[in-house]
């Protein structure tokens, strides 16, 4: 179903790896709008190839970048708006990855070069992308930039390890330069918390299996999929929702306002 929210508007959307990734979905919503897209991942992820096949059916190209370089994010900058013909509308950061969680080092042993190599990609590659964005005057007034986040941020879920640090920071990151974005470019920068979604980000955190049946059971509506985060994303970049700033916004079925549900209960209660 397409509602033309998205006509005429043109974007970067960063971190689309498979069919699986939010990233992925949110390309292929944004497309069905009306929006022209550039698609962005990091040079090692293009060697999968996938993204080629995201490309041919929304009909964009990509621009390889590896999104702590600055130099990589000057150049993708640039040549999207080449490329698209003017400035952006709207930019998606859909970016995630620690080392300690990949290489199984717990919170409380971690590696700090693989803590600060996770914090890089994960947080501060959405400090550069928006110091890009600001530097190069590249956005449109009134357009819109989100981040991906989870509630690892606010409250604690043990197996998250230092993602956990890194979405707090990333949050932090979306108000304080949303601030001057707002101010002095009339941009909006929100960041979204998902629901738990099965992709390859998703499935490397450990017990995850469980940890998405368990945010099933608690949350009202259930959990929010990939596509519902795709739709949120294009109510955000779409002008329906010009003066929301500064928000991180739970996509999640109810699951943060929830202390325990009844289902969750049963599990617990004797005959
Ligand atoms: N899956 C979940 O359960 C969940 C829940 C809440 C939030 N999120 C967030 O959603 C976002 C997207 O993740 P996903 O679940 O779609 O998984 P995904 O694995 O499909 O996407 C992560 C992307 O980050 C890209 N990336 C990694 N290093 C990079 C770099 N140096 N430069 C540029 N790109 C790089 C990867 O290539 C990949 O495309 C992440 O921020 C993730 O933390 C995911």
């Amino acid at each position: 179903m397409s509602y033309n929210l998205l006509k005429g508007k043109r974007g970067i959307i960063f971190g689309a790896l498979d069919e699986n990734s939010i990233a992925w979905k949110t390309a292929e919503r944004c497309h069905e709008e009306g929006a022209q897209i550039v698609l962005t991942n990091a040079p090692i992820a293009m060697r999968m190839g996938q993204i080629n096949n995201l490309a041919e059916k929304t009909g964009s190209q990509i621009i390889p970048a590896d999104a702590t370089s600055i130099e990589d994010l000057e150049n993708l900058v640039e040549k999207a708006m080449e490329i698209l013909g003017g400035k952006l509308d709207f930019v998606l950061h859909s970016i995630g990855m620690s080392v300690n969680v990949r290489k199984g080092r717990k919170y409380t042993d971690q590696k700090y070069d693989w803590t600060e190599k996770g914090w890089d990609v994960s947080a501060l590659s959405f400090h550069k992308t928006m110091q890009v964005l600001y530097q190069k005057d590249a956005m449109n007034e009134w357009g819109s930039i989100v981040a991906l986040t989870y509630m690892a941020a606010q409250r604690v879920f043990p197996d998250y390890n230092d993602m956990a640090d890194n979405k707090a920071y990333l949050e932090s990151i979306a108000r304080s330069f949303g601030y001057f974005f707002g101010k002095d470019k009339k941009v909006r920068v929100n960041t979204i918390s998902q629901s738990p979604t099965p992709t390859t980000a998703g499935q490397g955190v450990k017990g995850f299996d469980g940890f998405i049946a368990y945010a099933e059971k608690m949350s009202p509506l259930g959990n929010a999929t990939a596509i519902d985060c795709a739709n949120y994303t294009v109510s955000l970049f779409s002008d329906l929702t010009k003066r929301v700033t500064l928000q991180n916004l739970y996509n999640d079925g109810g699951f943060s306002n929830v202390g325990v549900s009844n289902d969750v209960m049963e599990t617990f209660m004797k005959e």
